[in-house]
């Protein structure tokens, strides 16, 4: 296999708009909340001043009641829909009106950890700002402190067409008057790695409604047309929450300790209404309804990464673990290949991402699933070195799919290799 660690720093390097890193070029020409999460760790190992840029810069729009938007929109680009336009938050930047996965603490403290006092610094100064986000989640994802976060549009999860929002999704009516408005994504990328046009109308009534409450968030969370649990921000959000905690306790943030116990012991509570005893793991789930989706995804697997679980539901998790890699030529899946609804090359309906093995390795690895982190490590491996910087990659044939030269699948290259980025930057001076 080819090493590709020149094509990963050159890929981030191409995709740098000054300050900030899009995910690639024409099809995300904006800065995105998680994406630039991840990539700031892929920066880091061969430009450190740079990778804080890119959280600085992620941060500089966070709103005023601690939320980071999932894409900040710094110029209007006419190759991309739903603009600032559509949005109408009337921030400064210009932003969209809720957020994405949390990534950004448990990527900060990666970076303190193998850092230097220059990292200690930096993150010393971003870090009541990630307070001010992680208090944002609780109480307006979670408005009751029942531990269970909630999402208000699919966007938020990150994932954004999977087969699990469906529940959620159906129960929604597009309204008459809704927005007439035109798909760009379609232009740059195959109709079918993409969500389709039902879907969209979908994604537009909640931001429709959502525009029309003024992105009040209370309003959003008890009123507006979809309201889900997703283990993916669920777990997320938990373990950026314990290594908040561990840079409060590096940081000497007393206070700060106190709070992020409470909320951590709050979120791991709650993470047991998301399993499915029917599916034998965590799944889904619309708080409304209580409905459960009925597969197990790269998301579910997260539970090891967010720490969850008795050890019974933890065996439980590991052998699906197993079974679905054993169905599959390439790990980790974002739906079940066994299941009725999946798609090996649509989007969040059956590919894999580099993000998300990357989350699933490190904790595969902590739970001591050695076998399994190693079996995705070198999946993952695999896929890039033979398909170079794709979006995604499907599960049964390797091929890369979606945008080409992305920022996060390069990062997450660079991260795996980060002895070798270090061994050759030594080399080069
Ligand atoms: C898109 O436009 O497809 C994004 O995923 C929304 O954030």
């Amino acid at each position: 296999m080819e090493c590709r660690i020149e094509e990963a720093i050159k890929t981030i390097k191409m995709n740098d708009r000054g300050g900030f890193t899009v995910p690639t070029n024409r099809l995300y020409p904006y800065q995105w909340n998680w994406d630039s999460g991840f990539t700031a760790l892929g920066i880091w190992h061969f430009n450190k001043w740079r990778a804080w840029l890119e959280i600085m810069a992620l941060l500089d729009a966070q709103w005023e009641d601690g939320m980071v938007p999932h894409i900040v929109f710094r110029q209007n680009d006419p190759d991309y829909f739903p603009g600032p336009g559509v949005w109408q938050t009337n921030t400064e930047p210009a932003s969209s009106g809720h957020s994405q996965p949390p990534v950004l603490a448990s990527m900060i403290l990666r970076m303190v950890q193998n850092g230097t006092a220059y990292d200690m610094r930096k993150a010393r100064e971003v870090f009541p700002r990630l307070m001010a986000y992680h208090r944002w989640f609780a109480s307006a994802r979670d408005p009751q402190g029942t531990g269970v976060i909630g999402i208000i549009h699919p966007w938020e999860s990150g994932r954004d067409n999977c087969p699990d929002w469906d529940i959620g999704m159906n129960a929604i009516t597009v309204p008459g008057d809704l927005i007439a408005y035109k798909r760009r994504d379609t232009s740059h990328v195959d109709s079918d790695q993409r969500p389709t046009q039902e879907q969209y109308d979908r994604f537009i009534t909640i931001v429709q409604f959502a525009r029309e409450t003024g992105w009040d968030h209370r309003r959003i969370h008890a009123e507006g047309p979809f309201l889900m649990a997703d283990p993916g921000v669920q777990f997320i959000f938990l373990r950026a929450t314990r290594d908040l905690l561990t840079l409060a306790e590096m940081l000497d943030m007393t206070e700060a300790i106190s709070e992020l116990r409470r909320l951590i012991e709050q979120v791991s509570k709650g993470s047991d209404w998301l399993w499915n005893d029917k599916v034998g793991g965590y799944c889904a789930r619309d708080i409304r309804t209580g409905v459960f989706s009925d597969a197990i995804t790269n998301a579910s697997m997260l539970c090891f990464y967010g720490d969850v679980g008795s050890p019974e539901q933890r065996a439980s998790m590991a052998a699906h673990c197993r079974r679905i890699l054993a169905a599959c030529q390439f790990g980790m899946p974002s739906w079940d290949p066994e299941h009725a609804d999946f798609e090996p090359r649509r989007y969040w309906r059956g590919p894999v991402w580099a993000i998300m093995n990357h989350m699933l390795i490190t904790g595969l690895a902590d739970a001591g699933e050695e076998m399994l982190a190693q079996r995705i490590t070198s999946d993952t491996q695999k896929l890039i070195e033979s398909q170079g910087m794709a979006e995604y990659f499907d599960p049964m044939e390797g091929t890369g799919l979606g945008g080409m030269d992305f920022s996060w699948t390069a990062a997450i290259y660079l991260d795996h290799c980060r002895d070798r980025v270090a061994e050759l930057l030594k080399e080069t001076g």
